[in-house]
């Protein structure tokens, strides 16, 4: 069944028009526990017949294994989608298991190779810098990024945890498209400094982590119990022991406005995401991931809740009782240098 009836939005000044939500592929092959690749691939399609068409994956996934992994469907499907993918966390040579930040010039050319040999495609359409190394300057990187658009290697460029200071620079270079932070009810700490700038700029807000990493949808609660040893929400300080717990009892205004709408909770998460373009005056395309087709179904239906003045207020206080950061390690977000 086809049944493309999502808004659009474009991404940046002159990016592409992109369904006004996207898909994140990680869980596809990395983070969330074990994946089924029949599962993923249903996913996939069934998300490009409701309308999806940015597909959000990155070098770092599975150690190239994600893109691998969504060579064929986009190859399948090349005129119809847009392809996002980053580079930035390097493995280091004397220790595989650990990713170190590279920003300069000469990774960034092997890296954007290695990723269109993986994608087995002939040009990137949106790529992000993934995290920021503070020792390279912006201007330098993205300066690099610039000729890759110049040679035809990338189309549109994307900056990843950035500041609001750094996006200012980075745009001195070359037009950014999209900045890709995370946001959600439980995440709001771009609000200060990346999205006012943005929305300055004309550059397009893509939040990740939409749903919270899963939490905002109810769907686990305690990470070290209800999620697998490899997990990688276990590594994050807001899912885990006492932050958890009180953290549940956050997800009660959100239950409330859900049973009002006669709607989920995780699509009343998204709704309020969806909803920042307007508060905030600026393009916004989240990307909620998924490996699950009747899940990207549910998450798709979302962009038609519109939420009430009185919702969005009784909602407003979440983000700032949360306990536990969004990363152990904030010096990798944009919050941790604002
Ligand atoms: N730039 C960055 O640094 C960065 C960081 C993190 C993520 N990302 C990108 O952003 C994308 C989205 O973020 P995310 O995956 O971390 O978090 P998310 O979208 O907030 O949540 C994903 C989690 O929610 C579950 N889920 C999705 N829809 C659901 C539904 N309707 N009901 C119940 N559970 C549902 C998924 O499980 P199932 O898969 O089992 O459905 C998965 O565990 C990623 O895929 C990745 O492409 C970027």
């Amino acid at each position: 069944m086809t049944d493309r009836t999502i808004p659009t939005a474009r991404l940046g000044a002159d990016g592409p028009e992109v369904g006004v939500q996207g898909l994140g592929c990680m869980g596809m092959s990395f983070a969330y526990g074990p994946a089924d690749a029949g599962e993923s691939r249903a996913t996939l399609e069934r998300a490009l017949e409701l309308g999806v068409t940015l597909y959000d994956t990155a070098d770092a996934y599975g150690a190239g294994e994600n893109e691998r992994f969504l060579s064929p469907f986009f190859k399948a499907h090349r005129d119809e989608v847009v392809i996002a993918t980053k580079f930035a966390l390097a493995v280091p040579p004397d220790d595989p298991t650990r990713r170190i930040i590279r920003n300069d010039p000469p990774y960034i050319r092997q890296a954007v190779e290695a990723s269109l040999k993986r994608l087995d495609v002939d040009v990137i359409d949106l790529y992000y810098m993934h995290r920021r190394d503070v020792n390279v300057p912006i201007e330098e990187t993205v300066g690099v990024m610039a000729e890759l658009v110049r040679e035809g290697k990338v189309k549109h460029l994307g900056l990843s945890e950035v500041t609001g200071a750094e996006l200012r620079a980075a745009q001195g270079v070359h037009p950014i498209a999209a900045v890709q932070s995370e946001w959600s009810l439980f995440s709001r700490d771009i609000e200060t400094g990346v999205v006012p700038t943005a929305r300055d700029l004309g550059v397009t807000l893509v939040p990740y982590s939409p749903l919270g990493r899963g939490f905002l949808t109810g769907s686990f609660a305690n990470a070290d119990k209800d999620l697998t040893a490899d997990d990688f929400r276990r590594q994050q300080p807001r899912f885990t022991g006492e932050n958890a717990a009180s953290n549940v009892a956050l997800l009660e205004p959100i239950r409330t406005v859900a049973e009002a709408h006669g709607v989920s909770l995780g699509q009343v998460a998204l709704a309020w995401v969806q909803q920042q373009a307007k508060v905030h005056a600026l393009p916004v395309i989240p990307i909620p991931g998924t490996r699950k087709a009747s899940r990207v179904e549910e998450n798709v239906a979302a962009v038609t809740i519109e939420l009430t003045a009185e919702e969005l207020t009784l909602l407003e206080p979440i983000a700032g009782k949360v306990a536990g950061d969004r990363y152990a390690d904030m010096t990798f977000t944009s919050a941790g240098r604002e």
